[in-house]
Parts: C-alpha cells; sequence; structure tokens
C-alpha cells in the first residue's frame, strides 16, 4: 500500500512538472540573439529608430520602460498592452482610469522600419522589450542583453490592466504580494522601483495624498512636510492635466537619486514611499541612498530580463503582429 502511493505521488509529481513546463509560461526558451541568423540586423534597426525617435521626444523614454512593465504585469510579456480597442472590446490600454501611457507611436514606428526588412517575423512583445532597454541606456542608464522570441498574444482586456497593476497608493504588503504573483521578489520589488528615477506623473496620481488622505481633507504624514509645500504648489487640489517629474532635477537621466528621494520620505507614492516599511525592501534603499548605488545598473538590468520572462508565451503559440495595435 505504502508502495502505491509513494508511486502515485512520483506519477502526480511528473505530472506536475510537465503541466508547469508546458504551460504558457516557456519563460526557459527565450534567447538572447534569436533572431542572429534570421533577421540579423533587427536589434540595431530597434536602437538606430529608438533613437532617432528618443532624440526628438526624450520625454518618451521613461513612458516606453513603463509600457514593458505594464505589458509583462498584464497576461505576460505578450504585446497586449498595444492592441486597441475595438467595437467588442475595451482593451488594456483604455483601462479606466487609463494608464497614461505614451510613445505608442514609438513602437509602430520601430514596428513598421523591422517589417521593411524582415516582415511577419518579429513579435511586437520582443519589439517593446528592446526599446524599453534601449530607452533605459540613452538615459544614461545600463544596457543589458535581451533574451527573445517570446510571441504576441491575441487578448487585451481592460479589466485585466486593472487587476494587475498596483495602483499608487498600493501598501507594502499589496505591492509585495503583486510582485510576488508575478515571480518577482521583494528586492525585486525595490531594484525595479527604481524606474521611478525617470519620468513624470500627472498630479491625479498624488491629489489624495496631498489633499485628502483620509478622507478628512488631511495629507500623508509620511511625506517631508517640506516637500508637500512644493508638491501643493505644483498640484492644486483638482488639478488633473499638470504633470511634475518624479524625481525633479535629474527626470531624464537614470541614476540612484530615486533611493535618495525615498529616503528623505519623498518619494512620490504611496508605494514608493511604502518601500520603508519592509526589512527587504528598506535595506536596499537605504544600501543605494547611502553607497550611491555601485550595483544598482546590474541589479536594474537582472531584473528587467527577469520581469521580461513573466508569462511570455514561445514556439508556435500566439502570433507575430503585422501592426502592433491590431491583431492579425
Ligand atoms: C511598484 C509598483 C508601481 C506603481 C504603483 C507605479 C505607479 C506609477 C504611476 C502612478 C505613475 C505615474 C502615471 C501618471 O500619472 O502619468 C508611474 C510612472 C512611471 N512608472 Fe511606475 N509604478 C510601479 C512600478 C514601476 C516599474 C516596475 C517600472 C519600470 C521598471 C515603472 C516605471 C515607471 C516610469 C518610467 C514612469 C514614468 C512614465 C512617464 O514618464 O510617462 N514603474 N508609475
Ligand atoms: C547571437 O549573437 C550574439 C552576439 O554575437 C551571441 O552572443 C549570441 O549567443 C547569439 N545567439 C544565438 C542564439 O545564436
Ligand atoms: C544605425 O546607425 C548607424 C550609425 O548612424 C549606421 O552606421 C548604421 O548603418 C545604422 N544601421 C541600420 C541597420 O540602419
Ligand atoms: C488616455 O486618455 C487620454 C485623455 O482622454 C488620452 O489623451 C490618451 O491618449 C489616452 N491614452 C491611451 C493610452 O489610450
Ligand atoms: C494594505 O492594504 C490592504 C487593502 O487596502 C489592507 O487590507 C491592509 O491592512 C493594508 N496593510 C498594511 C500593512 O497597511
Ligand atoms: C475626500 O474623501 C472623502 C471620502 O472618500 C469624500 O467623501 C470627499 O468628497 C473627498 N473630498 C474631496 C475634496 O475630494
Ligand atoms: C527588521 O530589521 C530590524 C533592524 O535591523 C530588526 O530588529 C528586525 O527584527 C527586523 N524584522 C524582521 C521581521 O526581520
Ligand atoms: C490604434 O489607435 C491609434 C491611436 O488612436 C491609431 O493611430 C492607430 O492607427 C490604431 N491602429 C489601428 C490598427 O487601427
Amino acid at each position: 500500500m505504502t508502495i502505491l502511493k509513494l508511486l502515485s505521488v512520483f506519477f502526480l509529481q511528473l505530472l506536475c512538472v510537465h503541466v508547469f513546463l508546458f504551460d504558457g509560461t516557456n519563460a526557459q526558451s527565450l534567447r538572447v540573439g534569436f533572431y542572429n541568423s534570421t533577421c540579423p540586423s533587427f536589434e540595431e534597426i530597434v536602437r538606430n529608430t529608438t533613437a532617432r525617435l528618443i532624440s526628438r521626444a526624450p520625454s518618451l523614454a521613461p513612458a516606453l520602460l513603463r509600457m514593458h512593465f505594464h505589458d509583462c504585469f498584464v497576461r505576460g510579456c505578450d504585446g497586449s498592452v498595444l492592441i486597441n480597442s475595438t467595437s467588442g472590446n475595451q482593451a488594456e490600454k483604455d483601462a479606466i482610469p487609463n494608464q497614461s501611457l505614451r510613445g505608442f507611436q514609438v513602437i509602430d514606428a520601430v514596428k513598421t522600419a523591422v517589417e521593411n526588412i524582415c516582415p511577419s517575423l518579429v513579435s511586437c512583445a520582443d519589439i517593446l522589450a528592446l526599446v524599453a532597454r534601449d530607452a533605459v541606456t540613452l538615459m544614461n542608464g545600463p544596457s543589458w542583453r535581451v533574451p527573445l522570441g517570446r510571441r504576441d498574444g491575441r487578448v487585451s482586456r481592460s479589466s485585466e490592466a486593472l487587476a494587475n497593476l498596483p495602483p499608487p497608493s498600493a501598501n507594502i504588503t499589496q505591492l509585495k504580494a503583486s510582485f510576488r504573483s508575478k515571480g518577482l521578489s521583494d528586492r525585486e520589488l525595490a531594484i525595479l522601483s527604481g524606474g521611478h528615477t525617470i519620468g513624470i506623473s500627472h498630479c491625479s496620481s498624488i491629489s489624495n495624498r496631498l489633499y485628502n488622505f483620509t478622507g478628512q481633507g488631511d495629507t500623508d504624514p509620511s511625506l517631508d512636510p517640506n516637500y508637500v509645500v512644493h508638491l501643493k504648489r505644483k498640484c492644486s487640489p483638482t488639478d488633473t492635466t499638470s504633470i511634475i517629474e518624479m524625481d525633479p532635477g535629474s527626470a531624464r537621466t537614470f541614476d540612484t537619486s530615486y533611493y535618495t528621494l525615498v529616503r528623505k520620505r519623498r518619494g512620490l507614492f504611496e508605494a514608493d514611499a511604502a518601500l520603508l516599511n519592509d526589512n527587504a525592501t528598506r535595506n536596499y534603499v537605504l544600501r543605494q541612498a547611502n553607497s550611491g548605488g555601485s550595483n544598482f545598473f546590474n541589479d536594474f538590468a537582472a531584473s528587467m530580463v527577469k520581469m521580461g520572462r513573466i508569462g511570455v508565451i514561445t514556439g508556435n503559440r500566439g502570433e507575430i503582429r503585422r501592426i502592433c495595435s491590431a491583431i492579425n
């Protein structure tokens, strides 16, 4: 009886391993240089086109990094964030509140350039992963080799964006749970939050924190009071259109100053301040803030590669979209 039991456990485990290996998350099968032989100049074309467009509109670089994050956290890195809504379907990019994503025209232009030399070969999901890397590098950040071979998904639902992207008001428990549900550690949460070293926010993302924190017309006490004065000057209570730099003074330079701000209780969102409320994340913030972060670039690069593997579809599943904003 015990032997039978053992055997059945063994076979059950075998089954589980199988199911695990062959479910949609084929992250292992991404490869650096996936298009080496089929489209050798692919990465250069992406880099050249991205560099040209970002030199004309540098503010789009952060937006493209954020777009990759939003792609990966919703249905995996499958380009679903790029799909337009149709009469029968409200897509991720039109989630309410829509996520103030920008820069779709850059992805479309890169895709056109790539289609011109290698038609129907390279996925929009791979293009987005590379463009995000190039955008960070162009802002004086690190570079890294991007494993490729993602295929594009055919589904994009706004409700899934709402459910999978943590809001700016998220506390540390919610943030850790969100990242863990994507296979990312608490440390990786602290590292990837460092993406807020570049870019902007709309005032609406912080108006509750400034003016109605607990619903009684109050301000979040965890925010540096001197900084509150500065923020209130930039963002009036009803202002929904103004934008504000998340890392003022170096919002276009990828560096460790985000961590210095968070340590000084000047992180813009509750989700930034929350990193101080947990030992692992706080230790990371303090170390980077104090040491000037000798390892931040390496850490960020490795974490981006890991984020870029979330829920990818590979092989002959999904499709290679011809136009990134519409399924074939
Ligand atoms: C940890 C949870 C996160 C939360 C709650 C969060 C929230 C936000 C919010 C509310 C904005 C401002 C949107 C607006 O009002 O326009 C923003 C911007 C941004 N986020 Fe995050 N974010 C998170 C993680 C990340 C990660 C992992 C990355 C990339 C690695 C990232 C990169 C960015 C960038 C670059 C911007 C600036 C976008 C622009 O300039 O258009 N964020 N984020
Ligand atoms: C593609 O080329 C790069 C650079 O030469 C190399 O590092 C990588 O291993 C190659 N990948 C494949 C799959 O051939
Ligand atoms: C990319 O830009 C470089 C430098 O401007 C140029 O030499 C190269 O030919 C370009 N590559 C492609 C594939 O367009
Ligand atoms: C989100 O809505 C704003 C205002 O309605 C619009 O300007 C912007 O293009 C929309 N963004 C996306 C990604 O749909
Ligand atoms: C975090 O937020 C959730 C949902 O609002 C709440 O249930 C929980 O108590 C909060 N945790 C902490 C540590 O504040
Ligand atoms: C502040 O929040 C409370 C509770 O959510 C709400 O009833 C009130 O209208 C808000 N006040 C303003 C000025 O938005
Ligand atoms: C967090 O760190 C503090 C100080 O280093 C320590 O006293 C405490 O036990 C730690 N808490 C946990 C849950 O590890
Ligand atoms: C998707 O929407 C954008 C912005 O409205 C538009 O420029 C683009 O042409 C649309 N794509 C398709 C395939 O209709």
